[in-house]
């Protein structure tokens, strides 16, 4: 068995720490990646120094990681789209309650990942490129087309327009990003937000208009931005995206749904010797705040909200739609884009910490990458 090496989260809030770790072969339904290049999520730090109070069930030592792509090394039984020597990317699922396992991390040498969250990669796609996609996608489809969300069109390489035009707050994210590619290929029209400086971003991704999410007259000006179309819904990502999309769907015709990808409260200034206990108690005002004013606004205004679990679509027929229907063509075709671009803090698991640091300072329009 290959010797395999992790980036080891030892103890609740501890720093990484590249260690050896058990080679796990694969199972039904699985497949081994040998890792060429990981990429970090908002997750993953807020992990690290939140741990016990995001994902209760995680026993340490721990591997974190959602987001890898690398080349097929072993396939399990029952897994016949892959086979050994293929370059794919992954979403590790290693965090997700069901799985619960630090070989399903993405952050070490070998990691297992399900058949149905993997695709193929075209050949002249680097896999610094391909690792920006995973939780993002995932995140977003799981938003867009789950039954139990905004339950849209599926997407496909040829789009029929719907006539519909969907939300998404936050489209210079990875997950929005994500969001306004998918939907695009599902055949809505797309209204997002974003900073100024990425306006031609978003644009470039396929969103017809665009407005600064820090404008004083933001929610006003999509609100008229919607007259005279039909809302599909609205995908919420980032602090303060939920209250206003409440407002813009409220306001507009269509589907009253408000999908919601981003927690309540900020772990930004959480660091490794915080009071996790007392920083979460200062904001439970605001998150009890959040909660109460959500439930009435939209009971009042009849608008369904729910929250995103990036990896529930493995457990449905989502997973393959994005991984295996409509994800390896479009990207060969180029209809589907990996976007946001990658930025590679360097090569090697040691470089995962910095990795960690640089995500959780904030970034803007790109993905935190390591080469492996
Ligand atoms: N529920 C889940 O399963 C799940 C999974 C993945 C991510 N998430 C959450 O989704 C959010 C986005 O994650 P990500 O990885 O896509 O983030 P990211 O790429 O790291 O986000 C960076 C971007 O956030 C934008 N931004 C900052 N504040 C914003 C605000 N108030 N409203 C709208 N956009 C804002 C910035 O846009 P500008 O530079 O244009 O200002 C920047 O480009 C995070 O809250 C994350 O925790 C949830």
């Amino acid at each position: 068995m290959p010797s395999n090496t992790a980036a080891w989260l030892l103890t609740n809030r501890a720093d990484i720490e590249v260690e050896s770790a058990p080679y796990t072969p694969a199972r039904e339904n699985e497949i081994v990646i040998k890792n060429h290049a990981v990429s970090i999520n908002p997750i993953d730090w807020i992990t690290q120094r939140a741990g016990e109070l995001i994902f209760s069930w995680i026993k340490y030592p721990f591997i974190l990681g959602s987001d890898l792509a690398g080349e097929v090394v072993e396939v399990g039984k029952n897994v016949s789209r892959f086979k050994v020597g293929q370059r794919v990317l992954g979403h590790a699922v290693g965090t997700d309650p069901n799985r619960n396992s630090s070989a399903e991390g993405a952050f070490q040498k070998y990691t297992v990942v399900l058949e149905n969250m993997a695709a193929p990669i075209p050949s002249n796609m680097s896999y610094e490129s391909a690792v920006v996609l995973p939780l993002g996608l995932s995140t977003a489809a799981c938003g867009l087309f789950q039954k139990d969300h905004l339950a849209l069109e599926y997407p496909s390489l040829l789009a029929k327009p719907t006539g519909n035009t969907l939300l998404v707050w936050g489209g210079s994210t990875s997950v929005g990003s994500n969001a306004i590619q998918l939907a695009i290929a599902a055949g809505y029209e797309v209204i997002t937000t974003s900073s100024p400086r990425n306006f031609d971003y978003v644009k470039k991704l396929g969103a017809s208009q665009v407005f600064d999410y820090n404008s004083k007259t933001v929610v006003k000006d999509v609100i008229q931005a919607f007259k005279g179309k039909t809302i599909a819904g609205a995908l919420a990502i980032g602090s303060g995206s939920a209250e206003a999309c409440l407002d813009i769907v409220h306001a507009c015709n269509g589907n009253k749904f408000v999908s919601m990808a981003t927690f309540p409260i900020s772990f930004q200034k959480l660091t490794k010797g915080s009071n996790i206990r007392l920083h979460f108690l200062l904001q439970l005002p605001k998150i009890l705040w959040f909660g109460i004013s959500m439930l009435v606004k939209s009971r009042i205004r009849r608008i369904r909200t729910k929250s995103i679990f990036g990896s529930s679509l493995m457990n449905n027929e989502v997973s393959r739609v994005i991984y295996e229907d409509f994800l390896p063509k479009a990207l060969e075709e180029g209809k589907f884009v990996a976007a946001p671009n990658p930025f590679v803090v360097g090569t090697g698991l040691e470089y995962i910490q910095a990795g960690l640091d640089l995500q959780k300072k904030g970034v803007s329009a790109i993905k935190v990458v390591v080469s492996l």
